[in-house]
């Protein structure tokens, strides 16, 4: 036996050594680079920064140390500068289709619907819309206002939401801006909602431990969300988020803590309004999936002369493609306009079947109904009915007209007009049975006047005799 005469590397292992830990170091700083320069951004705002108030609402002290991103919030501000229910050039959801106000009659959505505006006419535009009545409680200043946080932490939470809408007006006049997503301390990125904390509380999760990426995300899920006020008197603010965040899982929840929004006066079944579930909607599409924030896309980074700052001006994507989308995807911008105006259409095809068929649907049931049918007769297909509407108004509501999640809302619209269908035909052997054997005529529904003359002696005649 010979012992194998040793080799003699081909490298010295103290320089191996040395080059292992010089890779491991650059990849390292690589990979943190961003967060590395990040940290430093922050650094340097913190030492620089004019010293803010803790509740510090107006964004002309802000703008004294961060001028770019307050000129960039303000630039969002229309140039007629008319509330919206007033600003003609605000698309009129009800205008453009009128059906709605079927599927909402009873509920104050049927009175009114706009494309929402950006952040900075959120006080003007709460304030005029006909939705607000004495019924409206102070919870509905949570997403429009500044202020709100503060009027919470003064009355107490509880004491804040059990109060009307009314008498906050006086306080409540700053838009959504600087404070209601940063720390003034020290511009990190935060939650100021309540809501959104009770909601991660119940589910077991910690907001404390998000990252930035999802707190990109996180700081818009305190308004861009589906929420109701739990509690006749209480009207707590709560998102129902305790079985998931799918239209499947809203309606396990509701059923189990028996919350409906109102009684549908034409069908009489008892109805859930969906409000704005952009976070949850868009959870399910490729880009929520893949880790990418709302952030990513709505605001973007722009070059500013030699600085890189996020756009501020938080509106829709389609007025900068390029800055919005190109870093990822190497389209052009035809192409990228082509990519989210495609599932949109799709969407919408979809959507209006929906509508076409739920208002069907009301009305059969109501037909049934005043030709002898019973509640008890009618409670699977009233049930039937209203799980159909809430998955058509869970796409409905939610912005973008499916682009988020486009797979995702076709399946939600795919699910409720099969809900609907069955609602119908349970509804159509009812009928049946009374003798009923012709189709219920559909009014004329061509524009949002006729829509609304139609559902007003059904509204009339359902408030005098509510209890
Ligand atoms: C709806 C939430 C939201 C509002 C309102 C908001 N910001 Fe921001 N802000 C962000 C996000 C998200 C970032 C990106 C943070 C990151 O990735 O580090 C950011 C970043 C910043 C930064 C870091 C520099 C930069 O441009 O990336 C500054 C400074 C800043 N915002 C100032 C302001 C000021 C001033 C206002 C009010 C006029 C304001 N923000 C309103 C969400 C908001
Ligand atoms: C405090 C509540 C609140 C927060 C936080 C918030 N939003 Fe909004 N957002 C609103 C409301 C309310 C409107 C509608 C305002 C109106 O129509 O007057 C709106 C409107 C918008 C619009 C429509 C703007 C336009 O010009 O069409 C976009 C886009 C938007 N928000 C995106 C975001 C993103 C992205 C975030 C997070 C970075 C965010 N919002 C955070 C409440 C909020
Ligand atoms: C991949 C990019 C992308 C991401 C991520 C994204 N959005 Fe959007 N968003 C869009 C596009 C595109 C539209 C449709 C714009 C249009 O039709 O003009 C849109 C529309 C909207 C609108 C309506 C704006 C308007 O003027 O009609 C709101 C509000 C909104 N998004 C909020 C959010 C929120 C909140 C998140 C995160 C939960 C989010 N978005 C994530 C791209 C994105
Ligand atoms: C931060 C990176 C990022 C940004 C910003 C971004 N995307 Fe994407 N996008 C992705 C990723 C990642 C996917 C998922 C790809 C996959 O799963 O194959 C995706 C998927 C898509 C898809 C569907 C899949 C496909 O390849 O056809 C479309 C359409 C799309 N993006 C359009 C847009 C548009 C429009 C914008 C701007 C409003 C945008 N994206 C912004 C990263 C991004």
């Amino acid at each position: 036996m010979t012992n194998p005469t040793p080799r003699a590397p081909l490298l010295p292992g103290w320089l191996v050594l040395s080059l292992a830990i010089l890779l491991a170091l650059g990849l390292g700083m690589l990979a943190s680079s961003i967060n590395q320069r990040r940290v430093e951004a922050r650094l340097v705002r913190v030492q620089f920064m004019q010293p803010l108030d803790p509740e510090e609402v107006s964004p002309e002290r802000w703008n004294r140390s961060f001028p770019r991103q307050t000129l960039a919030w303000q630039s969002s501000r229309d140039p007629a500068g008319a509330p919206a229910f007033l600003y003609e050039q605000v698309r009129d959801y009800l205008v453009e289709r009128p059906r709605l106000a079927v599927l909402w009659a009873g509920f104050p959505f049927a009175r009114a619907w706009k494309w929402p505006r950006s952040h900075v006419h959120s006080v003007e535009d709460v304030r005029g819309t006909p939705r607000i009545d004495e019924e409206t409680p102070a919870a509905c200043w949570a997403c429009k206002s500044s202020d709100a946080p503060r009027l919470m932490a003064r009355e107490g939470l509880s004491a804040y939401y059990a109060r009307d809408f009314e008498p906050h007006k006086p306080e409540a006049t700053h838009a959504i801006a600087c404070l209601d997503c940063h720390a003034p301390e020290t511009m990190d990125l935060r939650v100021t909602r309540p809501a959104l904390k009770e909601a991660f509380r119940r589910q077991g999760k910690d907001l404390e431990t998000a990252s930035l990426q999802e707190m990109r995300s996180l700081v818009c899920a305190q308004c861009h969300v589906e929420y109701y006020f739990k509690g006749k008197k209480e009207n707590h603010l709560t998102h129902p988020w305790d079985e998931g965040l799918t239209p499947e899982a809203f309606e396990a929840y509701y059923a189990r803590v028996g919350h409906v929004d109102w009684i549908h006066p034409v069908s009489g079944a008892r109805m859930l309004k969906m409000q704005h579930p952009d976070y949850e909607l868009s959870h399910k599409g490729p880009h929520a999936q893949a880790g990418i924030s709302c952030a990513d896309c709505h605001m973007p980074y722009i070059a500013e002369g030699s600085a890189r700052v996020t756009d501020h001006s938080m509106r829709s994507p389609s007025r900068n493609l390029l800055a919005a989308c190109q870093v990822c995807h190497p389209w052009s911008e035809a192409e990228l306009f082509d990519s989210i105006v495609q599932p949109q259409r799709a969407t919408r095809l979809a959507r209006e079947q929906a509508e076409k068929v739920l208002v069907a649907a009301h009305l059969e049931i109501g037909d049934a109904a005043r030709h002898g049918a019973t509640d008890a007769e009618l409670e699977e297909v009233r049930d039937l009915l209203s799980r159909a509407q809430l998955s058509w108004d869970y796409v409905a509501s939610a912005n973008s007209q499916g682009f988020h999640a486009p797979e995702e809302a076709l399946r939600i619209l795919g699910r409720s007009l099969d809900l609907a269908g069955q609602c119908r035909q349970r509804t159509r052997e009812i009928r049946a049975a009374r003798g009923r054997r012709e189709p219920v005529p559909i009014p004329d529904l061509s524009t949002k006047a006729k829509a609304q003359a139609f559902i007003k002696p059904y509204e009339e005649s359902a408030r005098a005799t509510a209890p």
